[in-house]
């Protein structure tokens, strides 16, 4: 089986000129989860991580996937103003502008060690936010996963100082 085989690929959105790939169909397909599992679970051992970290949104179903597979624990870092309770907020680049992503402030003990899951790497902008607030909570970042790199937007430099796996690479 081919993950870009699988890989949704939609011209022009959010806008015209970009062309989205969708893992859309790979989540709803038993086959191709279990391989992104499967391939993932080849480069994280057990002894990196206590706690998996899902980026919003798609980010969220291959952290719960992982965090099963490992018998750990999932936490969310979300888009600014969604998540309850108290919360550390960093700011990041985006296209146009900047945004703000956000992590519970007990959502960590100090030292765990924490495996940051999402889509896609583009920039690395998002990523790089997010390995911030793991840190400003007291977490270690072991590396990331990812099902997709952007080669060309060069996200592996933002994250650098860091290990990263991506499954497929356009
Ligand atoms: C997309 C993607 C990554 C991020 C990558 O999310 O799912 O999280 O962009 O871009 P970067 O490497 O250039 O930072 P998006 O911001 O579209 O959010 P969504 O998943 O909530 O739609
Ligand atoms: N798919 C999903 N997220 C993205 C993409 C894409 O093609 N480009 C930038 N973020």
């Amino acid at each position: 089986m081919n993950l870009k085989d699988i890989i949704a690929e939609i011209p022009d959105f959010p806008k015209k000129g970009i062309l989205f790939r969708d893992i859309s169909p790979v989540l709803r397909d038993p086959a191709a989860l279990s391989l992104v599992v499967d391939e993932l679970a080849k480069v994280i051992h057990p002894s990196e991580v206590d706690v998996f970290a899902g980026i919003e949104s798609r980010g969220f179903p291959l952290a719960c996937a992982l965090a099963l597979r490992y018998n750990k624990g999932m936490i969310m870092i979300r888009k600014q103003g969604k998540l309850p309770g108290v919360t550390h907020k960093v700011s990041y680049n985006i296209e146009y502008g900047t945004a703000v992503m956000e992590i519970q402030a007990n959502a960590l003990k100090k030292g765990q060690k924490v495996y940051i899951c999402d889509d896609l790497l583009a920039t690395g902008g998002t990523a790089k936010a997010a390995a911030k607030l793991v840190e400003k909570v007291g977490g270690q970042v072991s590396g990331f996963v990812f099902i997709i790199e952007l080669t060309d937007l060069k996200g592996s430099k933002a994250i650098k100082d860091y290990k990263y796996n991506a499954l497929v690479k356009y």
